[in-house]
């Protein structure tokens, strides 16, 4: 038995409110770095996936206290993420002389851009462009561009009630793909795509100089390659997840094959959406030449056999698995189980770094 509590250092817990389940990670701050104090997950059973976990405020709280206590998390500082699918995110270009006249430009623009009422959103804005801090802004800097982001009101009260619930003090909550570009990306400025494949969504993100740029989410992911496992060939959904997963360690053990046929079909909205979005950015950049120079794929999903070798050869762009634990120290003896789930933990690792470095 220690007789000391455990010091008080900074440390910050990122919630990942997923489909399949919450997941926690405790990062510590060392001098700038990153460092794993503790992690934790529950999953959810397969009928209530569907369900959002934020209509349930009272038991979703109850279950990260009961995460936290059983990995014996030690702060109650978090930060949590905006599913991109209920998040109004995109990089605009709004005219302006000054200051002023920048913030109504901005609110103009959200109003036009954004489908829901101004008034029930919460809105915030990045200027992306270097402006004077006074003044008139000189001729050909009048062209500013910012990141609009918007979240509905309800959704975020819904949040914040939350973690009040589960005693935790709610320092931030952020789009998932800034938590994906820190555990992910870091300072690499050229123009990557991340794709998250998730249980009920994948979530294409296209990051440029460290924003993002574009954010598409789709209505696919793992689960729906589960249920066709379980309809054709007659066995619980239980089962049909067990396979998959099977057939990913087998595969893994035996790489270089192609995809299986199965899921080459399933595949095809997300490859159209992924196209889609390639050619969408490489169109906004034209005058450049820009194209997207990389994939990182992340999510549980990109555990499917032969993901990342198929993308590259099929998009003729480089694609990789992402190694969130890249930017944080950790324990070496615990490398294989957080390489193993490290594809599931991208999100709530990026969202605990949040404060750190
Ligand atoms: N080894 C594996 N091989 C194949 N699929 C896997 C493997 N491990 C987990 N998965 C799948 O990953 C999915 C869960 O991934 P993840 O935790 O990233 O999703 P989520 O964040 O809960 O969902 P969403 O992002 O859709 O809300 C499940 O569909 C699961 O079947
Ligand atoms: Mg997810």
């Amino acid at each position: 038995m220690p007789f000391f509590k455990k010091p008080i250092k900074k440390s910050y817990l990122g919630v990942d409110f997923g489909a399949s389940g919450i997941k926690i990670a405790e990062l510590m701050n060392e001098k700038g770095r990153a460092r794993l104090l503790t992690y934790g997950y529950s999953d959810r059973p397969f009928d209530s996936m569907s369900t959002n976990i934020i209509d349930t405020a009272k038991d979703t709280a109850d279950l990260i206290r009961k995460i936290c206590a059983k990995a014996n998390t030690s702060s109650i500082k978090a930060v949590a993420g905006l599913p991109v699918a209920s998040v109004f995110s995109s990089i605009v270009t709004v005219q302006a002389k000054n200051k002023n006249e920048l913030q109504a430009a901005i609110h103009a623009k959200a109003k036009k851009l954004i489908p829901l009422p101004i008034e029930e959103m919460i809105i915030d804005s990045k200027v992306l462009d270097k402006i004077p801090e006074k003044g008139e802004f000189p001729k050909d800097l009048r062209n500013v561009r910012v990141l609009l982001t918007g979240a509905p009101k309800n959704i975020v009260k819904k949040y914040i009630e939350i973690f009040k619930l589960a005693g935790l003090e709610l320092l931030s909550l952020e789009t998932e793909a800034f938590a994906l570009i820190r555990s992910l990306v870091g300072k690499d400025p050229s123009p990557i795509m991340i794709i998250d494949f998730g249980s009920m969504r994948t979530n294409l993100s296209v990051i440029e100089k460290g924003t993002p740029f574009l954010n598409r989410s789709i209505n696919m992911g793992g689960h729906t390659l589960t249920k066709t496992i379980s309809q054709s060939l007659g066995v619980s959904l239980k089962q049909a997840e067990q396979m998959k997963r099977d057939i990913s360690a087998l595969t893994r053990l035996a790489p270089g094959g192609s995809l299986p046929k199965l899921l080459d079909n399933l595949l095809q909205p997300i490859v159209n959406e992924i196209k889609y979005s390639l050619n969408m950015y490489a169109g906004q950049k034209e005058s450049e030449g820009t194209t997207v120079e990389k994939i990182i794929l992340t999510g549980g999903s990109s555990l499917l056999p032969n993901f990342s070798d198929y993308f590259t050869k099929l998009l003729n762009i480089n694609t990789y698995l992402g190694d969130p634990w890249a930017r944080v120290i950790y324990p070496l003896e615990l490398k294989p189980v957080l390489q193993e789930m490290g594809p599931r933990f991208s999100v709530a690792i990026g969202l605990a770094m949040r404060d750190i470095g």
